[in-house]
């Protein structure tokens, strides 16, 4: 397997420890568990989205298991600008903030009220089971570009992450980065549904919800594939990764990090495990392998 020269490294303006983060909405919904992430060896972490209001999602069943993968629809629950509260014990470190919002102006408000402890923001366009919020606003070029820049004006790193349920996700990257995004992460969840057979009715209380897991991971290695050849920022590959030598795949499709998400689930030590397999002090030059896939 490739193995990378460990050290820090510097990704759409952030510096982050390592190459990996903790992906949104998982375990990110506390100063401390943001913290015991970081403490146990991810480069960086990205919190839970936070909105403009509290909300408190969609009704149960949230999130089930499916082979391959995970099935969720939270409804981006979350305590809106009561959560600056929690960054502040972990202020200075690598932690970016995702946001949503149901407008540019929305972005924006909620982008403010974090700014003094963010390290820099991710913008969540790309949730696909929240009305009028995520995808119903990152399936269109034009708002992508409004929300990117609404935020990108304040002058810290900005993250746009993307949704795959589109025709073409490199025009939403594209719209991005004429926004001002520093980098853009992909992707987000992809609209799923299960039914079940004895009770007649969906699995989830919305009916709709996202998947993610390693059923994800050739959909996301497909996305980054297409953004790096549209696209001159950095992109944060996400979806389905699990072990180092997906990482690499990833990074040889055009990621310059990557971000983790169901695999915590099933394994809260997955940073240690993925860096002990990834770095070597002999390990070849992690620039070196980005893109490499492309001809
Ligand atoms: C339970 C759960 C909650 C999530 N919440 C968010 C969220 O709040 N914001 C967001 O941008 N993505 C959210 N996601 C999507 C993940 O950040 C990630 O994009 C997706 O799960 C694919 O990565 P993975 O296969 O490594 O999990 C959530 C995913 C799960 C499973």
């Amino acid at each position: 397997m490739v193995t990378l020269k460990p050290g820090p490294i510097n990704v759409g303006g952030l510096r982050l420890n390592n190459h990996l983060l903790l992906a949104a909405g998982i375990l990110g919904t506390t100063g401390a568990s943001l913290a015991r992430i970081l403490a146990s060896g991810a480069g960086g972490v990205v919190t839970k989205s936070i909105g403009p209001e509290p909300k408190a999602g969609h009704h149960g069943p949230c999130v089930v298991t499916v082979d391959g993968g995970v099935l969720n629809a939270m409804g981006l629950p979350n305590p809106s600008s009561g959560f600056t509260r929690e960054l502040e014990a972990i202020r200075g470190q690598p932690v970016v903030v995702s946001i949503f919002g149901g407008n540019p102006e929305e972005f924006a408000t909620v982008a403010g009220w974090f700014a003094g402890n963010a390290a820099g923001f991710e913008l969540n366009v790309s949730c696909p089971h929240a009305a009028g919020y995520g995808a119903a606003l990152g399936s269109d070029p034009a708002i992508v570009e409004a929300c990117t820049r609404a935020v990108s004006r304040l002058g810290l790193p900005t993250w746009v992450k993307l949704t795959p349920n589109v025709t073409d996700i490199a025009e939403c990257g594209r719209a991005a980065q004429r926004g001002g995004a520093t980098a853009i992460v992909a992707i987000n969840t992809l609209k799923a549904m299960r039914i079940s057979t004895a009770l007649r009715r969906p699995v989830l209380g919305n009916t709709f919800g996202g998947l993610s897991g390693p059923a994800v991971f050739p959909v996301a290695v497909r996305s980054v594939y297409d953004l790096y050849e549209a696209c001159s920022i950095p992109i944060v590959g996400c979806g389905g990764i699990t072990t180092a030598d997906n990482v690499v795949e990833m990074m040889m499709a055009g990621a310059s990090a990557v971000e983790i998400g169901s695999a915590v689930m099933d394994d809260i030590g997955i940073f240690a495990t993925i860096a002990g397999d990834l770095y070597a002090p002999d390990g070849e030059d992690p620039a070196g392998i980005v893109g490499c896939a492309h001809a």
